[in-house]
């Protein structure tokens, strides 16, 4: 099929916190990258993004924030959308999900879905929070993750060893909003059933083929993408559930019974603020949206992080394709993440570069900024960004070997040609880029630069970016090494016809690098035309155009092109500067961090005769019932091989009845028995107690028998 335009997209973020480098350098700045080159090189492109405004992410924060989610949205939605546009990220629309355009958009798509059959209403049993009066789902339920004991893993996700969860399957389930215990209480939801389209989503995924026609190459899609997908397919898919009772979000259609008080899954919706802030662009530019999501010719990419990548390549997938009529992406080349200094970035933990911070201590420094997240972007696996690694980017190849060159190249044609480019025989030899014989300027040199360039595209058009930017520092060095190699400041009085021919050659190489470092570094663009007498790059095929000029061997700057004042395009960073970023980082993650949990002194010391009137043993919770009357007492049986003992337990606040018969415990065994609400109890089970309150069981490790001495 071939592509006649693109829709690319880049994942909405949550308006609910500022932007990090984790972000730019993740879904959008390789998004920047690629469409930039799109566009110079005259390809019809439209590119989307706007805030994520629903779901927990950000109703949990106008808790924190003890404001209401409007404000919250409003907040950072603005700040969001500065920060971005500072960093020269050059969207055609940033919208956001919480316009009627987008309510209206996803409601059609959850009616639609709904009338031609596609989800399944199922009953189950839901955590409940009744002092919150709230079902708890996603964000709303923290636990103790099952597979890694992480104890505060979320009820969608553990992020310490990034499993998916649902609520029920935490151990220790707490609600996020009141800390109490939940119930479970019935609650019905409608479901995708993504299992029944586990057979396509395979086959379209590892063949590319969709309904019996090749619809993307599998083998250009990054390995880490098609190993998280084969890995999800392979584990089987579930019916995944697509509403939520929350009273923040897209309404259910009032039309469909049972809508009340239900709202959408953010990532339902989410995705569908591609469509939405398409149309919402569309209806300003004179365009149809349809052309960009319909048309088989049109070619649909997504940006974004790892963590996306589930809801990117299988359940938007299924969405767009139960609806009817919509392109699925060709490609969705997701990155990996980005680290900083030794530990991961985190919001919470205040450990993060914000990019509004930046933008304020480094004025006019984009490009800057740029050019090191590209140089360590997460492509393929995760990276790292330190203070020192940027401060040396600048120093050794941005200083070193761009601005230098560029610098030279300018300086030497004011000192010798007042400014213009010098008339030069194209036959005189000089040390060119195919030593150690010159060949022909046209060419020989001019082609180099020509191959030079695909070789760059071609990274850019594989999603390569590290590696096209490479190509081209390495043009820079080139042109670095000609100007060594033929020493202008000493040959220009002994062989001025020879000094000419290596300047005009060294003009045009900075010329061709003055349009291919936009994508990469749209300010330092604009600053080389400027420098060299050039309008800033129009976004309209000019790529082409250098191409087909070198190729047939034409001059980019003709003889007798005048150039203005010669400038420094970066300039050196001094040690302090970073050290004061370090030092700024760690006072901020300091700041942020949780006060130290209180120390419970010791109690006096006891002789080893005094511990030993303690009779422990190893048990397993049979039964455990709430007692009447009684808010905080659990009325437990524990076996004990040689006998069921009754114990109360002050834990009913900790721990719901259900989920404790089969617990593994300790019991202080030879308590005198006392009596409670008409009840006997024969012992005490032991827990140890955490600086927030929340209490752990004591557990026997495994083949431990009931009723062993602990001791
Ligand atoms: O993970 C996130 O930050 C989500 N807000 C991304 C949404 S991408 C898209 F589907 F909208
Ligand atoms: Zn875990």
């Amino acid at each position: 099929m071939e592509i006649k335009r693109y829709l690319v997209t880049s994942a909405l973020p949550y308006a609910n916190g500022p932007l990090h480098i984790g972000h730019l350098t993740g879904a959008y700045l390789p998004a920047d990258i690629y469409v930039r080159f799109l566009r110079l090189t005259g390809k019809e492109v439209v590119w989307v993004c706007g805030s994520d405004e629903h779901g927990a992410a950000i109703t949990v924060k106008a808790r924190k924030e003890n404001t209401t989610p409007g404000a919250i949205i409003d907040k950072y939605h603005e700040q969001l959308k500065m920060a971005l546009a500072g960093m020269a990220i050059d969207f055609n629309i940033y919208h956001r999900t919480s316009e009627p355009i987008h309510h209206e958009t996803s409601q059609d798509f959850f009616r639609t879905l709904y009338e031609k059959g596609e989800f399944q209403e199922i009953e189950s049993q839901q955590y409940y929070d009744e002092s919150a009066g709230q079902f708890l789902a996603d964000r709303y339920i923290m636990g103790t993750c099952p597979k890694c004991g992480n104890p505060n893993a979320y009820g969608d996700q553990c992020e310490k060893c990034g499993s998916t969860l649902s609520p029920t399957e935490l151990i220790n389930p707490r609600s996020t909003l009141s800390g109490t215990i939940p119930v479970m209480k019935p609650t019905t939801h409608w479901y995708l059933p993504l299992n029944q389209h586990q057979e396509w989503l395979k086959t379209w995924i590892e063949t590319g083929m969709l309904e019996g026609v090749k619809h993307h190459e599998p083998e250009t899609w990054k390995p880490h993408v098609l190993g998280q997908c084969k890995s999800w397919l392979d584990s089987g898919l579930e019916p995944r559930s697509m509403t939520r009772d929350l009273d923040w979000g897209v309404d259910v259609p009032k039309e469909i019974p049972g809508s009340e008080g239900k709202k959408l899954y953010v990532w339902l919706d989410a995705p569908i603020g591609y469509i939405s802030a398409t149309k919402a662009w569309a209806a300003t530019h004179h365009e149809t949206w349809e052309k960009y999501w319909k048309d088989p010719e049109t070619a649909l990419i997504h940006f974004i992080g790892k963590d996306n990548i589930v809801f990117h390549c299988l359940i938007f997938p299924v969405i767009l394709k139960s609806y009817g009529g919509y392109n699925l992406p060709i490609n969705v080349p997701a990155n990996q993440f980005m680290n900083l200094e030794g530990d991961k970035v985190s919001t919470s933990r205040n450990w993060a570069v914000w990019i509004h911070e930046y933008l304020e201590e480094w004025p006019g420094q984009q490009d800057l900024l740029r050019y090191y997240l590209i140089k360590t972007m997460p492509e393929q696996r995760d990276s790292e960004f330190t203070w020192k690694g940027f401060q040396e980017a600048n120093n050794n190849e941005l200083v070193n070997n761009l601005a230098n060159f560029f610098n030279r190249v300018c300086v030497l044609l004011h000192k010798y040609y007042q400014g213009e480019i010098p008339a030069f025989n194209p036959d005189k030899a000089f040390v060119g880029t195919e030593e150690p014989d010159f060949d022909s300027f046209h060419e020989t040199e001019l082609l180099y630069l020509h191959d030079r360039i695909q070789d760059l595209n071609q990274s850019i058009r594989e999603f390569r970016f590290r590696d096209a930017l490479k190509s081209l520092m390495d043009m820079s060095s080139t042109g670095n090494s000609i100007l060594q190699s033929n020493e202008p400041w000493k040959k220009e009085q002994s062989d001025p016809e020879l000094i000419k021919v290596v300047i005009n050659y060294c003009a045009q190489l900075a010329t061709a690098l003055s349009v291919v470092i936009r994508p990469f570094m749209p300010f330092t663009s604009d600053k080389m035309r400027a420098q060299l007498g050039l309008s800033p790059l129009r976004d309209e095929d000019e790529l082409n155009q250098l191409l087909d000029a070198l190729s047939q061997g034409e001059v980019l700057l003709p003889p007798g092109h005048k150039i203005n004042e010669a400038s420094h395009l970066f300039s050196r960073i001094e040690d302090a500067r970073i050290q004061a970023q370090l030092d700024k980082l760690k006072r901020g993650a300091a700041l942020s961090a949780p006060a130290p949990a209180v120390h419970v002194p010791l109690k006096e010391t006891i002789s080893i005769d005094d511990f030993n009137k303690t009779d422990l043993r190893a048990g397993t919770i049979l039964t455990a019932d709430r007692v009447p009357k009684a808010d905080k007492l659990l009325h437990l049986t524990v076996d004990l091989g040689f006998e069921k003992r009754t114990i109360l337990s002050g834990i009913a606040q900790h721990f719901q009845p259900e989920v404790l018969p089969g617990r593994r415990v300790v019991i202080v065994a030879n308590l005198a028995p006392r009596k409670m609400k008409g009840i006997e109890s024969n012992g005490m089970i032991l827990l140890s107690e955490n600086g927030d309150g929340s209490l752990r069981f004591v557990e026997p490790s495994d083949g431990a028998e009931n009723g062993s001495v602990v001791k």
